[in-house]
């Protein structure tokens, strides 16, 4: 079993959106997948709500806003990968999911307010590490092609060594479209930009999070 959880302090900087289609690409490479909704908001379980009217499945969906999910997670062992979406604060339920972790990827948007954010971010999971090996990630979204901004954000975050996904998600309407669906963007359309991101998105966690 693999936690895997989306967080970040920044209110919508599309956790929510990575959350499920990772969930939905992890099912359709075969793995048993639990979509653990840890926000009060419960966006996620919404979307899995929508997905099981179109009789899409393929994956568990539960909201569980709790502040000992790091104590709950051992219940869920029988599955292969859990995703946790969390929500956009600074709670104990935000910190309860990251110590429920092995691995968080944090999206981002390209942009200052992002980045001051960002370190508070790093701060919280770097005090959970003092507890367990939690390794983090960051992951640009909504990036708009060739604007300065993104090359400054991604010298910053060499500069701060905080380690940073390859692939970048752009920002597209297929991600919006896909949602209200009850969709992964690849199963909306395999041939789209969006896709192509998630699946090579899914490829890098597979290979960081050792999934096989
Ligand atoms: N790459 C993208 N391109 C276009 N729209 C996007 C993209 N990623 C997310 N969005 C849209 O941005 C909005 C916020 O995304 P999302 O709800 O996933 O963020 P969040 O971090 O989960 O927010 P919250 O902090 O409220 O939980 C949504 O309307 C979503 O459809
Ligand atoms: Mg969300």
């Amino acid at each position: 079993m693999k936690v895997i959880s989306i967080a970040g302090e920044k209110g919508g900087t599309g956790k929510t959106t990575v959350a499920v289609n990772l969930a939905v690409e992890a099912f359709h490479d075969g793995l048993k997948v639990l979509l653990i909704d840890a926000d009060i908001q419960g966006s996620a379980f919404m979307f899995h709500e929508t997905r099981q009217e179109t009789k899409t499945g393929g994956f568990q969906t539960i909201i569980k806003p709790s502040k000992t999910l790091h104590r709950q997670i051992q219940d869920f062992s029988n599955f292969d990968l859990i995703i946790i979406d969390t929500g956009g604060r600074d709670s104990s339920v935000f910190r309860s999911a990251i110590t429920a972790s092995d691995y968080v990827i944090v999206p981002i948007q390209a942009g200052q307010f992002d980045l001051w954010s960002l370190s508070r971010t790093v701060r919280i999971i770097e005090e959970a590490t003092k507890f367990k090996d939690i390794r983090a990630k960051v992951l640009l979204n909504m990036v708009i092609p060739r604007a300065k901004i993104v090359k400054d954000v991604i010298s910053a975050l060499k500069n701060a060594e905080i380690d940073f996904f390859s692939t970048t998600l752009g920002l597209r309407v297929a991600y919006r479209e896909a949602i209200s669906a009850g969709l992964g963007v690849t199963e909306m359309n395999k041939k789209s930009k969006a896709s192509e991101e998630v699946r090579n998105l899914w490829q890098e966690v597979k290979k960081w999070a050792n999934l096989g």
